[in-house]
């Protein structure tokens, strides 16, 4: 038996307690579903946090939560945003399949109900296990494992997944974008809550951090391969071969103003003697995927003396100025000088 007697007669108690409320029409939890008919107000993400606590603070701090208030956005949108621009970065409700604007929260950008709350009720993907539900639940809505989900928003994206997967099994979004966690849906604050979640099943799902710092160095997204030119004669360069190993274009979506860069430093004996940094792809020359570009970059006396390489492929983005370039491969030839002498 999993659960202690005394724990059952709490449960018994609370359990009493919340049918009652519910039965007597005065159910506490409506605010969690309600929106106004003018559809001027309705549920808030820390009301959410209540109890799906790491949900919130995952969420928090992503590129979704600031889809409505990033300054690049507000910029192009207008004040007050235009309305088909609140579509992807304010949505009411994308279980639908289609997205429409949110006039309420709207600061709150891409949040819980967008994704969660439709026709009255929280859609999610797991079989529900919990004894209470403070809020209609819909669940085993595979909706919520597919790409198509990330499509309702990403659709350039997904226009190149679908070319670049030509009918063979590839991995979705969420695999590479989204890290695994173990955990139960919601999490108790206090006595009552604690021992009425005790009852629901952990279940393996995902994070909702969709950040791409965390995703870095993913294996294998981009290959780098490097060979000297011209050894030992006037005019040394190295050639330079990168792979996008993606199946979507490097980089990808339309908006922005992101960069892949090279940065290749040199090292001899530990320290820099030279530096270099070429510009691979930005978005409106992306490399598509599975596409290959070719580099050939001169180098100076300097460099062909170093023993070390380092080469970095990092992402950069203009429009996030503060936020450091992500790292999306790093590899380190230590070679260097054998190749030209
Ligand atoms: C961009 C869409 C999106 C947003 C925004 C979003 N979710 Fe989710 N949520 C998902 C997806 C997709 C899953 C399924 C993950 C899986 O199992 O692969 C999920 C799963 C869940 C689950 C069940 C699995 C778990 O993590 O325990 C809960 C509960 C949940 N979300 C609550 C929230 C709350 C609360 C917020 C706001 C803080 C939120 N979600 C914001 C897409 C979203
Ligand atoms: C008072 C606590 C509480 C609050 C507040 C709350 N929920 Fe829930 N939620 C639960 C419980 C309990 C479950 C059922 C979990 C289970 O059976 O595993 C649940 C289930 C869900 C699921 C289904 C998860 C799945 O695994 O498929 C989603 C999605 C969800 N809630 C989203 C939300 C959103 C969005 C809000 C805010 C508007 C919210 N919840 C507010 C307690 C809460
Ligand atoms: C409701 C619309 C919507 C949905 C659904 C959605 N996204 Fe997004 N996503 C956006 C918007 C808008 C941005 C850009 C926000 C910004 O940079 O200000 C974004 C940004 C991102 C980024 C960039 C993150 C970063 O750190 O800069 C990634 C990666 C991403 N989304 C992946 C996903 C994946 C994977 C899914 C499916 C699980 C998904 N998105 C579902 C609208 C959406
Ligand atoms: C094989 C792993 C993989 C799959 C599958 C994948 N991605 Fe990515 N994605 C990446 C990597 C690695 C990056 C970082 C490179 C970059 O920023 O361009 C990235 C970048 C992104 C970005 C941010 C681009 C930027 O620089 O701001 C978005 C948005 C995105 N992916 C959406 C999606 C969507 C939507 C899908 C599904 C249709 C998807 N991805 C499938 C690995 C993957
Ligand atoms: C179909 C959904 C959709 C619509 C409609 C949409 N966007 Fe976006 N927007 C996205 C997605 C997804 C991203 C992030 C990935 C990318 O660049 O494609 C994004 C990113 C952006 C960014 C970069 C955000 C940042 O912080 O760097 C800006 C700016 C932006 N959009 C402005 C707009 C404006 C202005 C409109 C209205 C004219 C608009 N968007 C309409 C989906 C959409």
């Amino acid at each position: 038996m999993r659960h202690n007697p005394l724990a059952l007669g709490q449960t018994s108690i609370i359990v009493l307690f919340f049918g009652t409320l519910f039965i007597s029409g005065c159910a506490p939890f409506s605010h969690l579903t309600w929106i106004s008919p003018e559809g001027h107000d309705g549920p808030q993400a820390s009301q959410c946090g209540a109890c799906h606590v790491e949900q919130y603070q995952e969420w928090q701090g992503t590129a979704h939560a600031g889809a409505f208030t990033s300054k690049t956005f507000q910029e192009a949108a207008g004040s007050p945003a235009k309305e088909e621009c609140l579509r992807c970065h304010a949505p009411l409700d994308i279980n639908t399949g289609k997205t429409e604007a949110r006039f309420f929260h709207q600061k709150e950008g891409v949040t819980c109900i967008s994704c969660h709350l439709s026709q009255g009720k929280m859609h999610g993907p797991h079989p529900i296990s919990a004894l209470i539900t403070p809020h209609p639940v819909q669940g085993n809505d595979p909706f919520y494992l597919s790409p198509a989900l990330c499509a309702t928003c990403h659709g350039e994206t997904q226009t190149q997944w679908q070319k670049a997967a030509a009918g063979q099994q590839i991995r979705i979004c969420q695999e590479c974008h989204i890290p695994t966690v173990q955990r139960r849906a919601a999490k108790g604050t206090n006595l009552f809550s604690k021992i009425l979640v005790s009852f629901d099943e952990k279940f393996q799902t995902r994070s909702h951090a969709i950040t791409l710092e965390n995703m870095v160095n993913f294996p294998g997204s981009v290959t780098i391969t490097t060979r000297a030119l011209n050894q030992g004669k006037d005019a040394p360069a190295l050639a330079i071969t990168i792979s996008n190993n993606l199946p979507h274009d490097l980089p990808t979506g339309t908006f922005g103003e992101k960069e892949i860069q090279l940065a290749l430093i040199f090292l001899k004996e530990g320290v820099q003697v030279a530096e270099k940094t070429v510009v691979v792809s930005n978005e409106k020359q992306p490399l598509a995927a599975g596409e290959i570009k070719k580099l050939q970059i001169p180098l100076s006396p300097a460099a062909t003396r170093a023993d070390t390489l380092r080469l970095n492929l990092e992402r950069h983005c203009e429009s996030r100025a503060g936020r450091p370039p992500i790292i999306l491969s790093a590899t380190i030839i230590d070679s260097v000088s054998e190749a030209f002498h």
